[in-house]
């Protein structure tokens, strides 16, 4: 293998001139004493010893750094090979120095990522195990209630059974959002771009959860009338999941009797903004931060009841930026939330 051998002079021109520099006032001191002064034999003995000692010092230099520099080297890029291998070696030492230096920060900065990394990971675990087992407790529960003997009870065999049901369903849900996040925090999902209606999309979303609006009796509806498409460019489903998310979460914690406003508005830069807006509880401010953060719920054992996995908000986060669009939040505790998300518009 050859490598690139960058050479530094310095250290046998300064090394060879204290040498001749000492050899020739010795020589010449020695003349004077026990013969006579011969100024051009001092001379080219001079430049002979300088040019001698230079060439053997250099030689020997190169040689004796070479040997041990390339260790080093070869020492630090087996760890990784790629960092170091680019550079030329050289018998410089402040090169060398600042490269492993460089090679020591490089290697701290990625344990310092691995380890939050760790972290997140086993963060991530706990939050997933703990909520998989409240579901698949009730379900055991029920199950085991009835085949300890109530499933002889014709009522109690059906009511069991729905609510087994509704746990099953809850797992099932918790499952998607946790496939859906992984998926969008490896960065496994790729965007599907193409253009389409955001109006149709909204009103697409009422269709779906009408019915769980109509269990708080909670109207679903737009500021106003769209008589014309607005085109936007983006990923279908991924916009529509978001927007299920953020009507879903304000029927969820919107108010009994109460309404969601969509509205969807110009904004410069040839983008959209699209605002839903309820009347419902609202979120104190000091929540405000954390609320995109995986499994962060407000009220935990409330939030619970209704079935989220207080993944929800991240999802939307995720696929906002994915998107590279902004999200907003804006809320009154005790009057209502209002979050926001700009797009692109289709030209
Ligand atoms: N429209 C809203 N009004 C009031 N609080 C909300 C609203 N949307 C979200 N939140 C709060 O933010 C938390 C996180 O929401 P989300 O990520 O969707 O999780 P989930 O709905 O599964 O609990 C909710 O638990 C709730 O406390
Ligand atoms: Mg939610």
């Amino acid at each position: 293998m050859s490598i690139n051998f960058k050479k530094s002079y310095k250290f046998a021109i300064k090394s060879s001139f204290y040498i001749s520099l000492f050899a020739t006032g010795l020589v010449g001191i020695l003349l004077y004493l026990f013969y006579e002064i011969n100024y051009s034999f001092i001379g080219l003995f001079g430049l002979t010893t300088l040019s001698f000692s230079f060439f053997v010092l250099q030689y020997r230099v190169e040689k004796f750094i070479y040997k041990r520099v390339k260790k080093i080297y070869d020492d630090v890029s087996l760890l990784d090979s790629t960092t170091l291998r680019s550079q030329p070696i050289t018998t410089d030492m402040a090169t060398l120095t600042r490269e492993v230096q460089k090679f020591a920060t490089d290697k701290k900065i990625e344990i310092e990522t691995l380890k939050i990394r760790e972290e997140y990971r086993r963060e991530f675990l706990g939050n997933v195990s703990h909520e998989l087992k409240t579901p698949l407790f009730t379900v055991q529960g029920y199950l085991s209630t009835l085949l300890d003997g109530a499933m002889k009870d014709k009522t109690l065999l059906k009511k069991y059974l729905q609510r087994a049901e509704k746990g099953v369903e809850r797992l099932i849900y918790i499952v998607k959002d946790l496939d859906m996040i992984t998926k969008l925090e490896t960065g496994d999902l790729n965007l599907e771009v193409s253009e389409f209606n955001i109006i149709e999309v909204v009103q697409n979303v009422f269709d779906l959860l009408e019915m769980k609006a109509d269990e708080k009796n909670i109207l679903l509806m737009f500021d106003r009338k769209h008589p014309k498409p607005v085109l936007v460019r983006g990923d279908y489903e991924k916009i529509e999941q978001v927007l299920i998310n953020l009507i879903m979460n304000s029927i969820k914690y919107g108010k009994q009797n109460g309404s969601t406003e969509v509205s969807v508005e110009d904004l410069v830069n040839n983008k959209v903004i699209v605002r839903v807006t309820d009347n419902g509880e609202g979120i104190q401010k000091h929540h405000i931060p954390r609320l995109f953060e995986r499994f962060f719920r407000v009220d935990k054992s409330g939030a619970r009841s209704e079935g989220g996995s207080g993944l929800g908000l991240s999802i939307v986060k995720h696929i906002i930026e994915a998107h590279d669009e902004r999200i907003y939040v804006d809320s009154k505790y005790g009057y209502g939330s209002e979050f926001s998300f700009t797009l692109e518009k289709a030209s």
